[in-house]
């Protein structure tokens, strides 16, 4: 039997008309528009086609944004000093740098420098730091994005034993971690697995819910896959296609077309994970806003 499609384009869709609902209450009752400091550096076609997609959502819901691209040469006291000017304008509620940065540059120094009251991608570790205690944070927004694909698709998560492939500081690390709060978007069991496990399909076969996040076309293959699993395919990988106009397409970390044979469950790549972190993104910004409105009511 064929898992049902998880349509994470439909839910994405779903929560930026939640949130342009919102924007509109906000600007009415408060005057105060989101604004959103994007900072692009360098010309990765990969990142600027994220930024452009972000840039689009705000618009399309009443968010401002301010787009910011700085050459790839730029020096890290540069980028500190934009990154002052946006932690210091009133319109600005959310900032995003967009990483990977290139490699001359100090990306922890850059995410610290970040007013932690605007780090809408919640990377800076105050909120890292909030989040893992269980205190009110800014959510990075690819696991927040998981969660709530699940919620809003009546996958149990408390009491399900999740196995995540993949320990970045974006993805794997913050969603284990959101999973074991003893709350109710958690209590779930997480096993984390990366490059160094042992046996990884062994894991793998035990999930109710597999999330596959490792950065690798067909790191999950149908072997790996207990029958009846819900699997979420975070991986976004461009792999070479001639017969493609752009000469290749976005792959995820999972074989779907075998995967989908043996899954409850499952997302595609694109159309998945992707739209969700970008509803996330603007989901923090507004809040952010709010925030700031209700502080200066
Ligand atoms: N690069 C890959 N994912 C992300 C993300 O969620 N936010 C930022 N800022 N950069 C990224």
């Amino acid at each position: 039997m064929s898992a049902t499609i998880i349509d994470g384009k439909k839910t994405a869709e779903t929560i930026r008309s939640e949130l342009k609902a919102e924007v509109e209450d906000l600007v009415q009752t408060t005057g105060v528009t989101p604004g959103l400091g994007v900072v692009l550096v360098g010309d990765d076609p990969a990142s600027a086609s994220y930024v452009r997609a972000k840039e689009r959502a705000c618009a399309e819901i009443g968010v401002y944004s301010d787009d910011n691209r700085l050459p790839a040469e730029i020096d890290q006291e540069e980028l500190l000093e934009l990154i002052a000017k946006l932690n210091a304008d009133p319109k600005i509620h959310g900032i995003l740098v967009q990483l990977p940065l290139p490699a001359h540059l100090d990306e922890d120094a850059v995410l610290l420098a970040i007013n932690p009251d605007k780090d809408v991608d919640g990377f800076h570790p105050m909120n890292v730091g909030r989040m893992m205690v269980g205190q009110r944070a800014f959510l990075p927004c690819t696991p927040h994005g998981v969660i709530q694909l699940l919620i809003r698709h009546n996958v149990p998560i408390e009491g399900a034993h999740v196995v995540i492939v993949g320990r970045s500081n974006i993805v794997g690390k913050p969603l284990a971690n959101l999973l074991i709060q003893k709350n109710a978007t958690g209590n779930a069991t997480v096993t984390v697995c990366h490059t160094r496990t042992r046996d990884l399909a062994a894991m793998t076969r035990q999930a109710d819910i597999l999330v596959a996040a490792a950065g690798r076309p067909n790191t999950v293959t149908a072997d790996m896959v207990r029958p009846g699993a819900v699997v979420i395919d975070v991986g976004v990988n461009r792999v070479e296609d001639p017969t493609r106009k752009r000469g290749y397409r976005l792959v995820g970390d999972v074989d779907f077309d075998g995967v989908r044979e043996v899954a409850a469950m499952i997302t595609p790549v694109p159309g998945g994970v992707g739209p969700m972190t970008i509803a996330m993104l603007l989901y923090n910004t507004v809040e952010s806003a709010r925030r700031f409105a209700t502080s200066q009511a």
